[in-house]
């Protein structure tokens, strides 16, 4: 299913197209390119962008890149795009391998970071791609030439690169193809490769534990509606009740009755990224081993119209016994996440991490730039945003102000789904944190779910936003 994947070994040889690190000095990024590489780069990029070829003792170029601020994350990221841009630049030259060559002056870190940019920008999205349009990249393999390096360390990056653009590629692919029902199959095959269990639930077992948000959102679909429980539960886990991560799974939001309109429908396939990271993160800490119990919830459907949908002035009953007047079938996430939210009470959590393309409001605040964040009783918050700021999926806190109760108050159920016209993002926190009663954070993707042009690492479409930070989450979870 992943396109163009990048194999990256460990070597003590060194092949043709040696690019040699050359540390940092002050806060300059070095590193030596072939000649005629080195000479191709400086004719792609503009001069604002510090880029000097000079002769060095290598009888390659030494090309300086990169400004590199003081900072760690930003640090952390530069060697990132720089990532990126070297992989761009290799494929753009019909190179099918290179060799990082370290000799221990660069930083350990910074050249796995360098690897997974890399990794992450050799990624393809070529299923309905037909002739020239097809082609893949030329680059398939990066040797990695460091003492300080072995080879787990890459597989780690290998297997965390993979699950992202599992991600990516959930997301990527069309409405039609990628129905919940599919979206469950795909989900079960991720777990047998990875090895966790999967259990997909289709519309009567739904019905019969009464999730009326799911069912409600789905009335108008000719697709059944699915609920996906993945469970990944090593041996030697450190923790006795689990994570639970639930991921919104709209495959499709058209907006029901209350439509999306003036082009604000087009790319709504993204409304299943939640799911699709929920899924890769949970492949990623498997495929690795993390000695955690993580659990996945995935309520999934497509919100379209036909003459049985909802409509608003609907009351559903949810599986917490609570009625939700509908006021707005637009404002459909929260009603399948809720069922999920509280499906999630039987197991007694350690801690709820949901992640869901829940409001425009959040993307308007954050951009494609960060992660929209509400959280309670949860004392791993500060874990998760230090988590955030070391793989550049950064967050920004919306507080729960009890105030933003009172939007959802309804006159005739025991609340609504919408709120004033105002803090959109804090009433639809305030909707979900309703549902549960353990230690709970949400995460609101909306904005860094799909690019509309590419940046660095980060290419056209899909990003697969929170796999890399849930697994990083994880493993600091794991050492703490
Ligand atoms: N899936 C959308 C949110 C969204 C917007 C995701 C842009 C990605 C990019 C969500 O279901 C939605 O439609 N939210 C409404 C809520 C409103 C009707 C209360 C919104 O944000 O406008
Ligand atoms: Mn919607
Ligand atoms: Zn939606």
């Amino acid at each position: 299913m992943m396109h163009s994947p990048l194999r990256l070994h460990s070597t003590d040889a060194t092949g043709d197209m040696v690019i040699h690190l050359i540390a940092t000095k002050g806060d300059i990024a070095r590193i030596a390119l072939p000649e005629a590489l080195a000479a191709k780069l400086k004719e792609k990029v503009g001069k604002d962008e510090l880029v000097y070829v000079i002769p060095s003792e290598n009888g390659t170029t030494v090309v300086v890149k990169a400004k590199l601020e003081e900072e760690t994350s930003y640090r952390n990221q530069a060697y990132r795009a720089l990532g990126a841009k070297l992989c761009k630049l290799l494929n753009t030259d019909g190179a099918t391998a290179a060799t990082l060559l370290n000799t221990g002056v660069l930083n350990k870190d910074y050249v796995l970071q360098l690897c997974e940019g890399m990794a992450l920008a050799n990624y393809q999205f070529l299923t309905y791609r037909t002739g020239d349009k097809a082609k893949p990249n030329s680059l398939k393999e990066l040797m990695v030439s460091d003492p300080s390096i072995a080879q787990d360390d890459l597989a780690e990056v290998t297997h965390l690169v993979a699950a992202t653009c599992i991600a990516r590629d959930l997301v990527n692919e069309p409405p039609a193809t990628l129905t919940a029902t599919e979206l469950g199959k795909r989900v079960m095959a991720l777990g047998t490769q990875n090895r966790f269990e999967v259990k997909v639930m289709g519309r009567k077992r739904i019905a019969e534990l009464g999730m009326g948000g799911l069912l409600g959102v789905n009335k108008g679909s000719v697709e059944e509606p699915a609920f996906i429980v993945m469970d990944y539960r090593p041996d030697n886990a450190i923790n006795s009740s689990p994570i639970v991560l639930v991921g919104k799974g709209v495959t499709y939001d058209t907006g029901g009755y209350d439509i999306k309109h003036g082009g604000n429908m087009r790319g709504m396939k993204c409304d299943m990224a939640g799911a699709a990271a929920v899924a890769g993160a949970i492949s990623a800490v498997a495929a690795n081993r993390l000695p955690v119990h993580v659990v996945g919830l995935v309520p999934a459907t497509d919100n379209r119209i036909d003459g049985k949908a909802t409509v608003a002035d609907d009351v559903l009953l949810m599986m917490s016994g609570a009625t939700v007047e509908v006021q707005n079938t637009d404002a459909e996430g929260r009603l399948v996440l809720a069922d999920a939210l509280h499906y999630a009470k039987q197991y007694a959590p350690e801690l709820v991490i949901d992640l869901a393309t829940l409001t425009g409001a959040a993307a308007r605040i954050t951009a494609h730039h960060g992660i929209g964040m509400s959280a309670d009783k949860a004392p791993q918050k500060e874990l998760l945003m230090k988590s955030g700021e070391e793989v550049y999926e950064r967050m920004m806190e919306f507080p729960l102000w009890r105030e933003f109760h009172d939007a959802i108050k309804s006159d005739v159920a025991d609340i609504r789904n919408m709120g004033g016209a105002a803090g959109g993002n804090i009433t639809a926190a305030t909707f979900l944190h309703y549902f549960t009663d353990y230690p709970w954070i949400h995460l609101d993707i909306a904005g860094p779910s799909m690019m509309e042009t590419e940046s660095d690492y980060r290419l056209k479409g899909a990003t697969g936003v929170g796999v890399r930070l849930l697994y990083r989450f994880m493993k600091n979870y794991s050492i703490d």
